[in-house]
């Protein structure tokens, strides 16, 4: 077998790729993105495992949340401060609930590629190549639109290399004081009932503080700063490759595009490019498992992707959906625990919940997301296992996606506000009820 490097992954089938009309192209951009500077730095990815460690454990707890798939329009002064709010306030309510450590990871600043089951869409006898995501093609159905572009790469790289900046912008700064967690507050949900039960958390929360500080004579620094992770689906090699980097002092190979990177279920092959593309870096790495994976697939899937059995290096991400979770998630918490590798255990209770209303619209019931994540809990117990994380698609916007909740938004309310390009999301107020939700299951 040859040896690992940063593109060993072209030598193995590559699915869900982007088809380019000029290799040329594709080339100038990526020698250009190899020379960019790195989006995030080893330490922060060393400190994330470190975290992720603690989490295996039962002593931390991962919140992983944000856009199926982020627009290049999404990168905008509002719409990334509402996902930091959300994430913000949902982790307020798991630290008090839990009574545990919260690590926050957005699906943000590179969720831009996506993969699709068609190839190809076909509206009123025209067919095109499907939207991949803006880091590929735009979503307009024109062939100019969807044919592959490689500066959309730049693009990519640039909007993350943005919407980074503003959220170190705003963690170092009085916007992310846990003091203060007034400034999170959204506008649009004064009169929602869970924006009042969360508000009285927030005011034990940061009345405790100023307690303790009280107490011991000295205002807590650290806490005016609250530590926030990235993550995407690392689809594209060729993109992540650009950004896989050495760094002085360390050995290996780091993914400086995301803290987080994880692969998706419809690319999670043994023998594909995906996975020999993670068996390399030294990045902590998730990927997401589900239904029809069979014990040798498994045992297969972590002992390559946590070849040194390392604590905090491995998430496995289980998304079966509502129905099957019960009868399949047992078998494979014994399955790898036969393996003796070290996993952090996370619930994406969305991707196996997916369906289609009558008017076309996809969507996810509320109810079917906290079944499948209530299973998930009292599954992991059963088992004397860790639930160690959620993984969700949210966004701390009022839009209209998926059905149920509080407000008992139905098929006939999707209309409203449905903006998704690809998977519907949770809103800001159904977010905060998930949570609420998580901290009575756990
Ligand atoms: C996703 O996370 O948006 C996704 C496509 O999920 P999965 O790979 O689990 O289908
Ligand atoms: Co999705």
């Amino acid at each position: 077998m040859q040896a690992w490097h940063p593109a060993s992954w072209q030598q193995k089938p590559a699915t869900q790729q982007a088809s380019y009309p000029s290799a040329e192209a594709l080339e100038i951009v990526l020698a250009q993105l190899a020379e960019l500077p790195p989006l995030v730095t080893s330490w922060e990815v060393e400190s994330l495992k470190q975290q992720l460690a603690a989490a295996e454990r039962g002593e931390a707890f991962l919140l992983q949340g944000g856009d199926c798939a982020e627009n290049f329009s999404d990168c905008s002064s509002p719409i990334i401060t509402n996902k930091l709010k959300i994430l913000l306030q949902m982790s307020l309510l798991l630290i008090h609930g839990l009574n545990r450590r919260v690590i926050r990871v957005g699906r943000i600043a590179g969720q831009y590629a996506k993969p699709r089951s068609a190839e190809s869409e076909t509206r009123a006898g025209v067919t095109l190549p499907s939207y991949r995501g803006d880091l590929i093609n735009g979503p307009e159905f024109t062939a100019a639109s969807r044919l592959p572009d490689p500066v959309r790469l730049l693009r990519g790289y640039g909007r993350a290399a943005m919407t980074l900046n503003f959220i170190r912008a705003l963690s170092d700064c009085g916007f992310a004081d846990l003091h203060h967690p007034e400034n999170w507050n959204l506008d649009f949900v004064q009169h929602s009932s869970q924006a009042k039960e969360y508000q009285q958390v927030a005011t034990e929360l940061s009345n405790s503080l100023r307690f303790m500080e009280a107490l011991i004579g000295s205002d807590n620094s650290e806490i005016n700063r609250v530590r926030f992770f990235t993550s995407h689906e690392g689809l594209h090699l060729h993109y992540e490759q650009a950004l896989t980097r050495r760094v002085p002092n360390r050995d290996g190979y780091y993914n400086l595009s995301t803290h987080l990177p994880w692969i998706g279920y419809r690319t999670a092959a043994l023998e594909g490019a995906h996975v020999e593309y993670f068996s390399g870096i030294r990045n902590p790495v998730g990927v997401k498992v589900g239904s029809g994976m069979s014990a040798e697939f498994l045992q297969g899937l972590v002992t390559r992707l946590n070849p040194e059995r390392e604590s905090g290096k491995l998430i496995l991400i289980h998304r079966f959906g509502a129905g099957a979770i019960g009868t399949q998630l047992p078998t494979m918490i014994e399955t790898v625990r036969r393996t003796e590798v070290p996993v952090l255990w996370i619930c994406d209770p969305m991707h196996g919940n997916t369906e289609s209303t009558q008017n076309g619209y996809k969507t996810r019931r509320f109810d079917n997301i906290l079944a499948e994540l209530g299973q998930a809990f009292d599954i992991h117990r059963r088992q004397g296992s860790v639930l160690g994380g959620v993984h969700f698609e949210l966004t701390g916007d009022d839009v209209t996606e998926c059905i149920g909740g509080a407000r008992g938004l139905d098929e006939a309310g999707l209309e409203r506000a449905y903006r998704t390009q690809v998977d519907p999301r949770l809103n800001y107020e159904q977010a905060l009820e998930m949570a609420m939700a998580i901290v009575r299951r756990a």
